[in-house]
């Protein structure tokens, strides 16, 4: 367990505390995901009891407003009533059939009608969603070559778990990190974790993000044999980096030049930053499309339900029509599936804009504080999600290697003097930060309310 001396908390966690020495008893690290654990940050996790709009409630009676949202699916809030409303009916009806049922066609025609997919295919997770999509890029060119982004999170999938984002980044050791502007090896990249062979990452190319020259480069000796590039659509998992304008364009004309399919990894940003994700924010204006897409989160209301879709041609090609074999016990499942279309129904452009309000007003507020405090950082923001980088030892934060110049000692600290305050942010400095449409004026200040302190906790740990 983390060292917790240090870290006083002013505010009673024995039931947390306790439920983890459980939890430790029976579940490794006490957790189901690791940077649930605050690992990175020390301290007792919560256990969280309710969630109600933009609150949290632990077991301790504590509450906070969230700013993780789930990490992402909680567009509407905790426990919207008309969500709830829909998924009891639902429930009432029977939770699983293993067929086809009528909620499952309404989502997938709500996202196609939405994003730039053609056709679409619901898993239960987003690891599912990117693991089928690259089996499908592979089966559909013939070639084996994946090319992803170092700090990208795409799910735990072998052959992705190098340099990856999110709990991979905050546990692993930045000394081997390449950056933008350097020259690139164009080789094999290596497992970020025991467990994925070599062979599983053999096949992988790893490359800066926002780096044009990497990809060129990568593609001028490899292009041939290159199935498809996969990026987030504008990561959140290494910190929000978002793509400079017209990254992903680049990208999406570099694979079809060299005959790779371009996927877009939207299972966070997807119908969270517009009603078309992050590709409402750039290809829709630019007149691009992906050839892939990967969707999750949001799209599940809560509930695991996740999908990957796009061209017509390319979704043919698997099982049963086509030869691409892929498949789930609870794909679609009807539960799951109405609490989905139940959140993207009520995600109207009213919401989003109360989202992105809701976000710019925290983030300018805590630039303010950061600043008063002395504390340089760098604020970024990618649509309506956003997070700080404390003493980083770069002006703007483009790829992994940026990302890493952070301090995470002064994030460990503000972490913690929020927390006590009653906010909760992401136990990770590599990770976005997420609103909802539930953040109202109260929610908002209580986090404003808070972030002097903080700001000034950051100032003294760095
Ligand atoms: C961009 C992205 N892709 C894929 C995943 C994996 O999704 P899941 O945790 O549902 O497997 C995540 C999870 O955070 C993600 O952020």
């Amino acid at each position: 367990m983390p060292d917790t001396a240090d870290l006083p908390s002013n505010r009673p966690t024995q039931s947390s505390a306790a439920w983890f020495e459980r939890a430790h008893r029976v579940t490794p690290g006490g957790v189901n995901s690791p940077v649930r654990a605050f690992n990175a940050v020390g301290g007792t996790p919560r256990f969280m009891a309710s969630g109600s709009g933009a609150w949290l409630r632990d077991v301790d009676g504590n509450e906070y407003v969230d700013l993780i949202c789930s990490w992402g699916p909680l567009l509407l809030g905790h426990a919207h009533p008309e969500v709830q409303a829909a998924v009891a009916e639902a429930v009432a009806r029977g939770t699983s059939y293993g067929t086809p049922t009528r909620s499952e066609v309404e989502l997938a025609e709500e996202i196609v009608a939405r994003t730039p997919v053609e056709q679409v295919r619901l898993v239960s997770s987003g690891t599912e969603a990117t693991m089928s999509a690259i089996r499908l890029a592979r089966g559909f060119t013939g070639r084996d070559l994946v090319v992803k982004f170092a700090g990208c999170y795409h799910g735990h999938v072998d052959s992705l778990l190098a340099e990856a984002g999110s709990g991979l980044a905050t546990l692993r050791d930045a000394s081997s990190l390449g950056s933008s502007g350097q020259a690139h090896r164009v080789e094999s990249a290596v497992p970020g974790t025991p467990g994925v062979p070599a062979g599983s990452t053999a096949a992988t190319l790893v490359l800066p993000f926002n780096d044009r020259q990497a990809v060129e480069a990568a593609f001028a000796e490899r292009g041939a044999e290159i199935a498809c590039l996969v990026t987030e659509a504008s990561p959140g998992n290494m910190g929000v980096v978002p793509p400079e304008p017209g990254f992903n364009q680049f990208l999406a004309e570099t694979c079809a030049r060299h005959g790779a399919l371009f996927v877009s990894d939207e299972v966070m940003t997807g119908f969270r930053v517009s009603r078309q994700g992050q590709w409402g924010l750039d290809g829709a204006l630019e007149g691009w499309r992906p050839d892939l897409v990967t969707f999750g989160k949001v799209m599940g209301g809560g509930f695991p339900a996740a999908a990957f879709g796009g061209r017509a041609d390319v979704m043919g090609m698997l099982s049963p029509d086509g030869p691409v074999y892929q498949a789930g016990t609870l794909s679609g499942n009807p539960v799951a599936t109405t609490a989905g279309l139940a959140t993207l129904r009520l995600a109207t452009d009213e919401v989003y804009a109360h989202v992105d309000a809701a976000a710019k007003t925290i983030s300018s507020a805590l630039g303010e504080e950061l600043t008063r405090a002395g504390v340089h950082h760098v604020l970024q923001s990618g649509g309506n999600m956003f997070s700080v980088f404390l003493d980083p030892g770069v002006e703007r934060v483009r790829d992994f290697a940026d990302a890493s110049t952070q301090d995470t000692m002064a994030y460990r600290a503000f972490f913690h003097a929020m927390l006590d305050q009653g906010v909760y942010l992401p136990p990770s400095a590599y990770e976005a930060w997420f609103l909802s449409a539930a953040h109202d004026d109260e929610a908002l200040s209580r986090v404003a309310d808070a972030l002097p302190i903080a700001a000034k906790a950051a100032a003294q740990a760095s």
